[in-house]
């Protein structure tokens, strides 16, 4: 399966990214996730998307469309792979296309979160990510055992740069000029399904999976 998660900040693409590239037996590739990893060791491409991160902006389309063709280029990319995060915009949703083109493996389709902005702005101002493993955790919706420590590895939890509520805000406003009109992009393509990203996360994945079985080969 090619898949590609959509949705706003919040919404729960990393949550269950997890949880349906395991179920599919696919890689997960984040592009947030992707530019973090750069970012926490030091690198020229995390210098260069760190001032972008922090403010909430996109990373420049040129440098993002590198690294997600190179990404899907390795060999756990043959046999499917999740994309959460990318595209974000119809530039990188037509270069993606292209990519796919050139490797002669169509996209198999599109799920989007459906949830409200005042439910991801609480998730977001509750999430806790572990510094080892990258579980996504929850400090009401969804914590870990005890505060502060990854239940999954024991890894210490930390906060998001990117969390602040004025950064959140900023990336809302991106998301609602610049990604979600990939939403129109794909249901004319014939490729968009979407799901309620609303209730408990198992619920989700579970709502997640049923819509993504009939595409799975
Ligand atoms: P990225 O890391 O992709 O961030 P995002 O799109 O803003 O999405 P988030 O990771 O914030 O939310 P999510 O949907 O994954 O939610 P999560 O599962 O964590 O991108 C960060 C930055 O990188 C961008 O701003 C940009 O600068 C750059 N970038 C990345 N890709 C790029 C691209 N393609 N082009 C250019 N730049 C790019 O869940 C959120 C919280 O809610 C968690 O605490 C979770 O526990 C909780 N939660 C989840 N599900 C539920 C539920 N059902 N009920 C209650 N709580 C829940
Ligand atoms: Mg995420
Ligand atoms: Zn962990």
């Amino acid at each position: 399966m090619r898949l590609v998660l959509v949705g706003p900040p919040g919404a729960g693409k990393g949550t269950q990214a997890e949880f349906i590239a395991e179920n599919f037996g696919i890689p997960k590739i984040s592009t947030g996730d992707i530019f973090r990893h750069n970012v926490s060791t030091g690198t020229d491409l995390g210098r260069l998307a760190k001032k972008y991160m922090d403010a909430g902006d996109l990373v420049p389309d040129e440098v993002t469309n590198a690294m997600v063709r190179d990404r899907l280029a390795q060999p756990d990319a043959k046999e499917g792979f999740l994309l959460d995060g990318f595209p974000r915009n119809v530039a990188q949703a037509d270069e993606l296309n292209g990519i796919l083109d050139e490797l002669g493996a169509p996209l198999s389709v599109v799920l989007d979160l459906d949830v409200d902005f005042d439910e991801v702005v609480k998730r977001l101002s509750g999430r806790r990510t572990c510094k080892q493993c990258g579980h996504v955790w929850h400090m009401e919706f969804d914590p870990p055992k005890a505060p502060g420590i990854c239940d999954k590895c024991g890894g210490e939890l930390f906060q998001r740069d990117d969390d602040k509520p004025e950064t959140v805000r900023h990336r809302l406003e991106v998301y609602h000029e610049q990604t979600e009109p990939l939403i129109g992009f794909y249901r004319e393509a014939g490729k968009l399904v979407a799901i309620d990203a609303f209730g408990a996360v198992e619920d989700v994945t579970e709502r997640a999976i049923s819509a993504l079985t009939p595409y799975a080969d």
